[in-house]
């Protein structure tokens, strides 16, 4: 944990473009004895509703409009969550993880490719006052590579962070410079407020966990990873156990690669499940798990039942299933757009065990810098999170029914995610620690190299860089 926390805030320096303090994260950590999931997803201010994204004829806003925003900023859960595990597993003092980013912002870093070229990529976040002078040049080129970018105001608010801990984004300056940005955006501000921020609870959720005997080995391990408000874990679950009713549970690779077969069984496989995500999966809290149990979705006979409708020919749109007989008023979601997030996976010689996926959303999240005046120069970036929700309500189904899609927005719920951080076990020993960065393609990057590790034996650097699909 302690290594985690210290990686993330450096991350908040070097990698500002995909995770921070200004986002959210989802924390598995194992000792050695349990698992433990602890949440840190962004929540909803609490004056958010359903018709956040819709424009004054309640109409859906251009997807980017709603990136580009404050009304898409989520209350940061980042820091929290990393200070409710460093409560509990936590062996340096906190203030000691924090000295690597206070020194790096203040002597500077070099600029790296991947920054830069997501600079080169980005048409918005010059249009941000404090972004503009901290990333570009007097000509608004963005800094080149190895240029050495010093965050004076990033120091001045971790040194904060280094005594008051999550307490210096709920209250203060920093707190206070935050939601500024966000009700003051010059083109759609958002709502929220500084008793949002210090309403921020992070949750430590029970894990999900799961069996998957490998056919052709025999072998059986065992994957646990993040329950609802992730759908990660279990469209991965839905997946390996659908495969494995399928020819494409007995096959090999073929001159080091999956056969076009075994291919089409994947992709109806993800297909099947990802219609189940759509369907079923979104904030606990607000909603209820398929016969009360996320598990429904992984009981045997229903993944049996999936996986006959895999046949020949592609089933191109999958539709959702019936796990448990559920009754539901749900609809669909549709597909999202979502890029960013970062992943940091930590071992130690004792077996302690962190998988982290952590996100601002899109590449430099809402594209809104907070400096709050301690530092002249820099700052921190926030998230987009709240278009992880569906951008409007209610859908009319082909009976003529309306109905509720339960990733809707509400006040203080937390988005769905697809964020899946995982741990595999054998025999008790973790075996691979893995997670991705990239919106809905996390979960099939992370189902591949999972596969790709367990089922095929890749060493894992083949497994991370083989091909994936979508
Ligand atoms: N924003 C990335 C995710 O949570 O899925």
């Amino acid at each position: 944990i302690d290594a985690a926390i210290a990686v993330q805030m450096v991350l908040t320096l070097v990698e500002p473009q995909s995770s921070g303090i200004g986002g959210g994260a989802f924390v598995l950590h194992h000792d050695g004895k349990k698992v433990e999931a602890y949440d840190g997803r962004e929540t909803a201010p609490s004056a958010a509703t359903d018709k956040l994204f819709l424009d004054t004829q309640g109409k859906p806003l251009p997807f980017i409009d709603g990136v580009v925003s404050g009304l898409s900023v989520g209350v940061p859960g980042t820091l929290t969550v990393l200070e409710m595990a460093h409560k509990e597993h936590g062996k340096l003092p906190w203030a000691t993880l924090i000295q690597p980013v206070i020194q790096l912002a203040e002597e500077g870093f070099k600029l790296s490719p991947r920054l830069h070229s997501a600079l080169l990529a980005e048409n918005y976040l010059i249009n941000d006052l404090v972004a503009a002078s901290y990333f570009y040049d007097a000509q608004g080129k963005p800094y080149p590579i190895g240029h050495i970018l010093k965050n004076p105001e990033l120091a001045a608010v971790m040194r904060d962070i280094a005594k008051r801990g999550s307490q210096a984004l709920k209250d203060g300056p920093v707190a206070e410079a935050l939601v500024k940005k966000v009700r003051q955006h010059p083109t759609r501000p958002g709502s929220m407020t500084l008793q949002d921020l210090a309403n921020y609870k992070a949750k430590k959720r029970e894990p999900l966990c799961f069996d998957h005997t490998v056919q052709t080995t025999g072998k059986t391990y065992q994957l646990c990873g993040f329950p609802p408000p992730s759908s990660g874990t279990l469209a991965i679950g839905q997946m390996l156990g659908i495969l494995n009713n399928t020819p494409a549970g007995k096959m090999q690779l073929e001159q080091g690669l999956p056969s076009a077969d075994w291919l089409h069984f994947y992709t109806e496989a993800a297909r099947l499940a990802f219609a189940d995500r759509g369907q079923f999966v979104a904030d606990p809290d607000f909603v209820q798990a398929p016969g009360g149990d996320w598990r429904t979705l992984w009981n045997a006979h229903y993944l049996k039942e999936r996986s006959s409708l895999i046949g020949a020919q592609s089933i191109k749109v999958a539709q959702p299933g019936n796990p448990a007989g559920t009754k539901t008023a749900f609809a669909p979601m549709p597909a999202q757009e979502e890029y960013g997030t970062s992943h940091i996976s930590v071992i130690d010689k004792f077996g302690n065990a962190v998988a982290m996926t952590t996100t601002i959303e899109a590449v430099f999240g809402s594209r809104n810098m907070v400096n709050s005046g301690q530092g002249r120069h820099g700052g921190f970036l926030l998230n987009n999170e709240m278009t992880d929700f569906n951008p409007a309500p209610g859908v009319t189904k082909k009976s003529g029914q309306i109905g509720t899609k339960p990733n809707l927005v509400a006040p203080n719920k937390r988005m769905l995610s697809s964020m899946t951080p995982v741990l595999v076990y054998k025999d008790g020993k973790p075996v691979l620690i893995t997670g991705s960065p990239g919106g809905r393609t996390i979960i099939n990057t992370v189902a591949c190299v999972v596969i790709n590790v367990v089922d095929f034996g890749m060493p894992l650097q083949e497994a991370v860089a083989a091909p994936r699909l979508h």
